[in-house]
């Protein structure tokens, strides 16, 4: 791929992968329009008090419920050229994460580059360029324009996995994925099951627990949580069947349930990639991407924050720093051949770790080695490995006790070492 003079480039969305990317072509002096199809920037990170679609029949993309907190410490995901102001709070709320990214989008001036309410719904490879087909909601216009290169930042936690179970049909209470899910008071007083230990799972079943009656907890995680959950709180196994009532489990017990939240993660959509892109998109991998970003077969289309188990703010922002350097020509990638033996490797290796294809994008234990990798390949400043160390000793206090985790300070002393402190105390312990 050699570089060009004056690419033009089109980046679809404006979540933190969009606008991070924006940013770092502007300080490559390259020249770049976003397609975002809502009224905002900031994607998952606003929001939404409607679930569903909007009256355009747009989808509603964001996930974000009232009550979040960030589930990492603030520097690791503070973004680069930018610092988190000291008065944030170590562990913000959304709504304050939101006025840093709205302040970041300010200060870099990247808003007029936006193209609101702007629905990619096509993009094909043809005759050595790239169309991208987009429809301006408001009035339904369809058009296409033609792009040189293509950075795809539409997320990945927006189309719900949703199980289906037996007898589901009989059963009279209210059941909703976490993405529609937004505040706790619509089950004050009632008998509610959440299902699923991830992230979602974990705060939404202990927002919910603050005002139902009964918050009965469904899940198979592996993980020795050893927090002290409240006493309306009870621990369930899978769920076998529903009837009109309520809920049997796999252990044979029975429950009477109000309402259902599955918080069972998200699937990936990328259907808007037509065949000539060259990408075997499914719902949980696409593949092959060199660097879990660059397609290979037409190495000028990069899909920024397809990674999953990372610091995702500051993962993603490396990799907007990655494809700027690329998009400048900074850097030449490694031939085709070379770069599917590496993504065959790394797929041996996903498997050699005990895991399955759909696990992929995880970063996992290999972060912080992504992070080098990234660097050597293409003269990027690495991610520190303290962010790694910061994320590990998170995970632990998580399981450690999930009240008290967001208790902590996280203070960045050099590029290996960090020291925490309890919030609101002057005494540090490393
Ligand atoms: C509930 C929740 C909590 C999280 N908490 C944390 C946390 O504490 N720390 C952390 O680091 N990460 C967290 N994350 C991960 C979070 O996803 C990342 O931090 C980051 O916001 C991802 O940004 P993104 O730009 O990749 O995607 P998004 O924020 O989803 O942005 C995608 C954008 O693309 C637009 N779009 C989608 N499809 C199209 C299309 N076809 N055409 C045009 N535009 C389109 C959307 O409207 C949206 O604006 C959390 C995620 C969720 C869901
Ligand atoms: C649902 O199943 C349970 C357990 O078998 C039973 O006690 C309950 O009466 C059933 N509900 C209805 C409406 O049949
Ligand atoms: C998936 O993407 C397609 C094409 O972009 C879109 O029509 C569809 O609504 C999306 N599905 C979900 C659940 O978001
Ligand atoms: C998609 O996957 C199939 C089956 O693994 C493979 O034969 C094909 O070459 C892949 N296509 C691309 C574009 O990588
Ligand atoms: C620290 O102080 C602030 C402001 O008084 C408060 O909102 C916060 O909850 C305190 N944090 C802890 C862990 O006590």
């Amino acid at each position: 791929m050699m570089p060009i003079a004056n690419p033009r480039v089109c980046i679809i969305g404006a979540g933190l992968a969009g606008l991070t990317t924006g940013k770092n072509l502007q300080d490559e002096g390259i020249d770049f329009t976003i397609l975002e199809a809502t009224s905002n920037f900031g994607g998952t990170w606003r929001y939404e008090p409607r679930v569903g679609f909007y009256e355009n029949g747009l989808p509603v993309f964001t996930s974000m419920y009232k009550h979040l907190r960030t589930n990492l410490p603030k520097p690791t995901m503070e973004l680069k050229g930018f610092p988190i102001p000291s008065n944030i709070p170590s562990f913000p709320t959304w709504d304050v994460y939101y006025d840093y990214i709205r302040k970041y989008v300010q200060h870099f001036q990247i808003e007029k580059h936006i193209k609101f309410q702007h629905y990619v719904i096509k993009v094909s490879r043809i005759n050595n360029v790239w169309r991208v087909k987009h429809k301006y909601l408001p009035t339904g216009e369809e058009m296409e324009d033609e792009f040189d290169f293509v950075i795809v930042g539409t997320g990945h936690f927006n189309k719900p996995n949703r199980p289906v179970m037996k007898g589901e049909e009989f059963f009279k209470g209210n059941i909703i994925h976490s993405h529609d899910y937004r505040e706790p008071e619509p089950y004050r007083n009632k008998r509610v099951l959440t299902v699923g230990a991830g992230p979602s799972g974990l705060d939404i079943t202990m927002d919910v627990a603050t005002v139902a009656k009964t918050i009965f907890h469904s899940h198979h995680s592996p993980q020795n949580f050893k927090t002290k959950f409240p006493p309306n709180y009870v621990k369930k196994p899978d769920i076998k069947e529903y009837n009109e009532t309520g809920v049997t489990f796999v252990d044979g017990s029975y429950e009477d349930i109000d309402d259902v939240i599955y918080c069972t993660g998200y699937l990936f959509n990328f259907s808007f990639l037509d065949e000539s892109a060259g990408l075997n998109v499914s719902s949980k991998t696409v593949t092959p991407l060199h660097k879990f970003m660059v397609n290979i077969n037409e190495p000028s289309l990069i899909i920024i924050g397809l990674i999953e188990k990372a610091c995702l703010a500051i993962a993603l922002e490396a990799q907007a720093r990655y494809t700027a350097a690329l998009v400048k020509g900074k850097f030449s990638l490694p031939s085709k051949e070379d770069m599917m033996k590496e993504w065959q490797r790394r797929a041996d290796l996903c498997i050699a770790r005990g895991r399955t294809f759909s696990n992929l994008h995880f970063l996992a234990e290999g972060e912080d080695d992504y992070y080098e990798e990234l660097s050597k390949e293409s003269g990027i400043e690495r991610v520190p490995p303290v962010m790694f160390k910061i994320r590990n000793t998170d995970a632990e206090a998580k399981i450690e006790n999930l009240y008290t985790y967001r208790n902590y300070v996280y203070e960045v002393i050099d590029k290996n070492t960090f020291v925490r402190r309890l919030e609101n105390e002057t005494n540090s312990v490393s």
